[in-house]
């Protein structure tokens, strides 16, 4: 599935960004940007993008007018985990169908990393997080699901070995793998999932400096993985 884009932001025709300025006005009088991505962050980092940033940085110096909101949860960790990937996944369900009913034509990116990377693997893929939820059924809006064009993953919990969009040399599955066998049919042409070996938390390794440098090590190819579901319109 390819998603347009103007040749304006593609960069084929001079640029002429709107920009939409930091403070102008309220939510609703904003215009739609064309390429809108949602960040969530890891375990513990301060609100805001944590390391998800790194890509975000990319991809916003690919398409400047990239409008980036980051997700609102606890990221908590320790006895709170697991009710924050619960907080979570509502949180990625409600931001991204919000954003979908209010611009329906904007591409939306997806980018999680660690634990937002398991909030969104859940919302998209399925969420046995949450008692209420269904653990094969996607939970995002059906606008939201013909609207999102890549979902990035960086050192995913719910990593396991055999997965067809997984990128990376981790051979094991992370501390909340899915199963065996595990398939996210319906987006899994637009997921790009990064693990290395060393990882502790979405393989069986012991350097967390590993975990922590996946914007570095694949932002580029996070980002060319993006571009190619992108054509001109
Ligand atoms: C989840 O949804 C699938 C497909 O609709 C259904 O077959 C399955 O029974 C559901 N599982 C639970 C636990 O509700
Ligand atoms: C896997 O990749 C990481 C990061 O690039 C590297 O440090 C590690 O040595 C690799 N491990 C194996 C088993 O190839």
């Amino acid at each position: 599935m390819l998603f347009p884009l103007s040749l304006i932001s593609l960069g084929i025709l001079g640029a002429r960004v709107a920009t939409a300025g930091p403070g102008g006005g309220d939510a609703g009088a904003k215009a739609c940007p064309e390429v809108h991505v949602f960040g969530a962050r890891e375990t513990t980092t301060p609100p805001g993008f944590g390391t998800s940033q790194t890509l975000i940085d990319l991809l916003i110096k690919r398409f400047p007018s990239t409008t980036a909101e980051a997700i609102v949860y606890p990221a908590a960790g320790g006895d709170e985990y697991s009710k924050s990937v619960g907080t979570g996944i509502l949180a990625v369900v409600r931001q991204t169908a919000a954003f979908a009913v209010r611009c329906p034509s904007s591409i939306i990116i997806m980018h999680g990393y660690s634990q937002g990377a398991q909030i969104m693997d859940d919302a998209f893929c399925g969420g046995p997080d949450l008692p209420q939820l269904n653990s094969s059924v996607p939970l995002v809006s059906g606008a939201v699901a013909r609207g999102v064009a890549a979902i990035i993953m960086m050192g995913n919990p719910r990593n396991v070995e055999g997965l067809p969009y997984h990128i990376g040399n981790s051979t094991a599955g992370g501390f909340a793998a899915r199963p065996k066998g595990f398939r996210c049919r319906q987006f899994e042409d637009r997921i790009q999932s990064y693990c290395d070996s060393p990882d502790p938390f979405c393989s069986n390794g012991n350097d967390p400096v590993t975990h922590q440098g996946y914007g570095k090590e694949y932002g580029q190819d996070a980002l060319e993985f993006i571009l190619s579901k992108l054509v001109a319109n």
